[in-house]
């Protein structure tokens, strides 16, 4: 599946039969490798992803997560326009990968569900942010998937060449003491960076605050 959809480039939606051109939107071969790479280096069991869009990336992670082999494995999605601006074209894709059974849809914006997650004491091996690319958007997925990745877990973040993702990045870099484990440039119009979060959160004062 992943292979015929780098390959066509364009599908149409079962749902309505409207046309779809998947690229940019969706990640290409190398960023979804590289994804898929994490997944399977890090023995991810539980992951979740901000962002459907076309699920290219949830297909590469579906892999990754088959390649565990943990009978357990479970991708979350989080995505409030999947039926509107997408014709749930990530389902039909999903379906036909015989993946179906691996992914839970969240219909709603990250803001409002990773809170709820939190409160739920739910948890993930590894997180993939490809959302709402604002800062204040960025920013918050990043502060609720610390708290929702296993301590010293991995949080993938696209586009990072835009400055709102790479802002809201380096504020967990230099306030939370996250690090950096990988930055590509290898695709043009996607940059990613890999972060680790903390194995023990950082004592912070009351008044703590480095310029970012
Ligand atoms: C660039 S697309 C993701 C493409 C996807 N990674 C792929 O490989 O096909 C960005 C996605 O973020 C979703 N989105 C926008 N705002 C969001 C929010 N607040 N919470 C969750 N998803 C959001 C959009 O609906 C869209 O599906």
């Amino acid at each position: 599946m992943i292979e015929r959809l780098l390959r066509e480039r364009t599908a149409v939606a079962r749902s309505d039969g409207s046309f779809h051109t998947l690229f940019p939107v969706g990640v290409s071969a190398a960023e979804g490798e590289a994804l898929r790479e994490w997944v399977q280096r890090e023995d991810a069991i539980r992951t979740i992803e901000i962002g459907l869009g076309y699920g290219i990336a949830a297909l590469f992670v579906c892999e990754g997560l088959l390649a565990n082999d943990d009978p357990g494995a479970r991708h979350v999605v989080v995505d409030p326009y999947q039926s509107t601006r997408f014709a749930n074209c990530a389902f039909q894709f999903i379906d036909e990968a015989g993946v179906a059974e691996l992914v839970e849809y969240h219909p709603e914006e990250s803001e409002i569900v990773l809170p709820r997650f939190l409160a739920e004491s739910r948890s993930f091996d590894l997180a993939f942010v490809d959302g709402n690319h604002r800062f204040d958007g960025v920013f918050l997925d990043l502060i609720y998937l610390g708290r929702l990745v296993r301590a010293g877990g991995i949080i993938f973040v696209d586009d990072y060449q835009l400055p709102s993702v790479a802002r809201a990045v380096s504020f967990c870099t230099t306030n939370l003491g996250w690090t950096v484990e990988e930055v590509s440039t290898d695709d043009d119009l996607h940059h990613w960076a890999v972060l680790r979060t903390t194995h023990v959160p950082p004592q912070r004062p009351f008044d703590h605050y480095v310029e970012f």
